[in-house]
């Protein structure tokens, strides 16, 4: 079991403001009592559903101590106990919280599971059986400080919308203010598409905002090992990298990476689209000839140079397409131990509707078609905020982001269904109903990436 005996001396209660010694067997080198600083670049965490522990690496190299992890995939806890000398313990759910030890951050990138619903019972029950109580009862038994959760973007939207309402249901019935975003690896410095969900909690009632995108990503010259260097058993055969250059539209351009969509169309990118633990073999193909070798998918995720992974080809592509892009979640963690430093009170509703004031007055200022699109939940809040600050009659419309698929999807049939056909107009419809994109340029990577762009050229807007 990843736990480090610490755990009985260390504070968790402490203010994360006061410095206090405490005891620390971490130190103790030679049998000698030793005694560390505690500060909030002295915390500790836990490091559930663990997999190889790219959750773990940022909150580490931050500072923390991991006090406990668990993982029940063979061959991820050899990996685990290969880079960080513990093997985590294996099934959650037949673990007892009360042997969990004290911890100030639980961090958890867990399974999603559908929740069953039924009428309006939401409450503890509704999650039992599903590995999201497992967190739950243990949130609920050790009141760390803060958590970090990590899903697939999906959650937002599956069973439409209510599983992602009953898990922030559920936080907040434990007590917990919770934020959450979805953040794109792209976004944080690596060249894979990947969007993921992070919900964000803490014990007391605090600000706190996600980190704002840095821009530019690494080119694939800096992540790619020459060809030479990669095990031949990965090069695809002729026939298939025959057949992905037929499907190629276009002239491609190297390095690159080919990712195949479910439809068999190719599309040929300057990065890798997210690594995914079951996906077909020929998925992703470097330079259309190659599949990626292990150094490569780790490069990807960002994981450091001397980590090491351990398995066979598949179970390689399994524990990465698995894990996380770390830089994604250092950039998170900096700002949770930001933001449990600094104890900012959480932004007043009045003051949230100020400074909503604030944005659309410079929009407005900026421009004369105005159409805001928003969540659900967030449009009658919207309607009243504007109709408060009288600005109503300066917006176009204010549309949900179901209304926007629905835009999408007749601006499809009336403008295209002669050149595409019926079945694939409502075969993008429904992959623009999972994958939500919400921005143009969201809209237009979505149709590039999977070849439809090549359909016809349509203008959306
Ligand atoms: C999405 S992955 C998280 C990967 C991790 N964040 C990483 O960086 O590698 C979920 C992990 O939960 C593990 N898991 C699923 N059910 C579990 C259980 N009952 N007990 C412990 N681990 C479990 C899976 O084996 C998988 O590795």
């Amino acid at each position: 079991m990843g736990c480090c005996a610490a755990s009985e001396v260390r504070d968790t209660g402490a203010d994360v403001n006061a410095v206090t010694w405490i005891e620390s067997e971490k130190l103790d080198v030679s049998n000698k009592r030793c005694y560390t600083l505690r500060t909030m670049n002295d915390f500790n965490f836990i490091d559930l559903f663990a997999g190889i522990g790219g959750i773990r690496i940022p909150f580490e190299k931050l500072g923390g101590t991991c006090m406990f992890s668990a993982e029940w995939d063979k061959y991820a806890q050899q990996t685990y106990a290969h880079n960080f000398g513990e093997t985590p313990a294996g099934d959650i759910t037949k673990i007892d919280e009360s042997d969990i030890p004290d911890h100030d951050i639980l961090l958890a990138g867990f399974p999603c599971q559908p929740f069953s619903i039924i009428g309006d019972k939401q409450g503890f029950e509704d999650t039992r059986g599903t590995l999201f109580f497992d967190i739950v009862r243990i949130l609920k038994k050790k009141q760390p400080r803060a958590f970090l959760l990590e899903n697939v973007k999906q959650l937002l939207t599956h069973d439409k919308g209510q599983t992602f309402a009953v898990i922030q249901e559920q936080l907040s019935r434990l007590g917990y203010t919770t934020y959450h975003e979805v953040l794109n690896a792209l976004d944080f410095g690596l060249p894979q598409k990947r969007e993921r969900i992070f919900i964000v909690g803490f014990r007391e009632p605090i600000a706190f905002a996600f980190p704002k995108p840095i821009g530019a990503y690494k080119p694939l010259s800096e992540v790619l090992e020459p060809d030479e260097m990669v095990e031949p058993s990965l090069f695809a055969s002729e026939r298939i990298q025959k057949s992905r250059r037929e499907k190629c539209k276009g002239t491609p351009f190297f390095p690159s990476i080919w990712h195949e969509n479910k439809g068999g169309n190719i599309s040929v990118l300057p990065f890798s689209c997210a690594l995914r633990a079951g996906a077909s073999y020929n998925y992703l193909l470097v330079n259309g000839i190659r599949r990626l070798s292990r150094r490569e998918m780790l490069r990807l995720q960002g994981f450091p140079e001397d980590f090491e992974i351990i398995g066979n080809t598949m179970q390689i592509r399994k524990q990465t397409g698995n894990s996380v892009a770390v830089p994604v979640v250092h950039a998170i963690a900096e700002k949770m131990l930001q933001a449990l430093r600094q104890r900012k009170p959480m932004i007043r509703l009045e003051e949230q509707l100020l400074l909503f004031e604030n944005r659309i007055n410079a929009y407005t200022h900026s421009a004369d078609r105005i159409i805001i699109v928003c969540k659900e939940s967030e449009k009658d809040i919207l309607v009243s905020v504007l109709q408060q600050f009288g600005s109503a009659n300066r917006i176009q419309s204010i549309i949900t982001e179901d209304e926007l698929d629905e835009w999408y999807e007749k601006a499809l049939r009336g403008q295209s269904s002669e050149l595409i056909g019926t079945k694939i107009l409502q075969k993008i419809a429904n992959e623009i109903k999972v994958e939500s994109p919400s921005t143009t340029s969201e809209f237009d990577d979505f149709f590039k990436e999977r070849g439809y762009d090549q359909l016809s050229p349509i203008d959306f807007w």
